[in-house]
């Protein structure tokens, strides 16, 4: 039977393969390849017991079965201190087997990565969103988490209001997002890409499109990205000019970066993102219907409707969020 859920788990987590890479077969990562590594090693252990046990188990059954024309009982035994130390050192034996690469895994994967060069980034689960800070360097985004290619970098992984989990399934994680605690781990991606990032932990209506990116770039293009993030975005046109006031007097309160209380995300480069509330592609369209409700587009989100601005005032405001970057 454990053989069985084990080969259909298999299969469902297999056919995840082509779906934004959220396989966790096929990692990306050396954190994921940690982990895969201990998934082949337990079920690969257990299925050796299962193959013992269940040999033992017809063997007994046709050796031992009830044969015509005899009708004798079989001598009975009650208790054999041999069989009961056979059976208990065996699995001591097996468990310290997969103890031992688990712990030193664990370990591994929470300790931060000694490279001076390491990057930093502060971690923080909202309903339903994800805030990256990185340390050092004045940078403050959400949804969208840049990494460089080739280099562990270290998250301190922090919650806002209720239990989270954050979860790359093909770079490794995941780990519980838990209000009060820090918790640590690192990831790095082998190759350049976007992989797709989940809350792994029931938080409420929106928890399902609780999605984040990790964006993996080569240095140079991650140096770049750096340095544009540390430019200050200035609104350019007068429509511009006009959507930043409309933005002061209406988005603020929430989503004033260097606020410690903010609900909701820093906006500051707002136009280098691709996602809209981390889920839709990044046009004016979406923004605007994320805008005017954004309950449809995320249920439970805290975001409220903005749906009493003029459409010539709702342009001014798309247009400066669009351009922040
Ligand atoms: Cu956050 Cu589920």
């Amino acid at each position: 039977r454990v053989l069985t859920v084990l080969l259909l788990a298999t299969l469902v987590l297999s056919g995840c393969q082509g779906h934004d890479s959220l396989n966790v077969l096929d990692p990306s990562g050396s954190a994921g390849q940690k982990q895969l590594d201990l998934i082949k090693w337990s079920f690969f252990l257990m299925c050796g017991v299962f193959a013992v046990v269940i040999t033992i188990f017809i063997y007994v059954l046709i050796r031992f079965r009830k044969r015509k024309g005899i009708d004798v009982i079989p001598e009975q035994t009650h208790g054999s201190n041999t069989l009961e130390i056979i059976w208990t050192v065996i699995p001591i034996i097996l468990l310290a087997v997969l103890a031992v690469p688990t712990v030193t895994y664990t370990f591994d994967l929470a300790d931060m990565p000694r490279e001076d060069d390491s990057i930093k980034v502060k971690v923080t689960g909202y309903q339903y969103w994800w805030e990256f800070q990185y340390e050092g360097m004045n940078i403050k985004t959400a949804q969208e988490l840049h990494i460089p290619v080739g280099k562990k970098v270290h998250l301190e992984i922090h919650g806002k209001d209720v239990l989270h989990s954050f979860w790359v399934p093909a770079l490794g994680g995941k780990m519980d997002v838990i209000p009060g605690r820090v918790n640590t781990m690192w990831l790095d991606a082998k190759k350049p890409g976007v992989y797709q990032g989940k809350c792994a932990e029931l938080c409420g209506a929106g928890h399902a499109l609780m999605d984040f990116k990790v964006i993996a770039e080569e240095q140079a293009d991650f140096d770049k990205w750096v340095a544009q993030m540390q430019k200050p975005a200035v609104a350019q046109t007068a429509s511009q000019k006009e959507g930043e006031k409309i933005f002061m007097q209406n988005c603020l309160g929430c989503h004033a970066g260097n606020n410690p209380r903010i609900i909701g995300p820093d906006l500051n480069k707002f136009g280098t993102r691709t996602t809209i509330a981390g889920i839709l592609p990044h046009d004016e369209q979406n923004l605007k219907k994320w805008l005017k409700d954004p309950t449809s587009v995320k249920p439970g989100t805290l975001m409220p409707k903005i749906d009493y601005l003029e459409p010539k005032e709702m342009d001014a405001l798309v247009d400066y969020l669009m351009n922040r970057k």
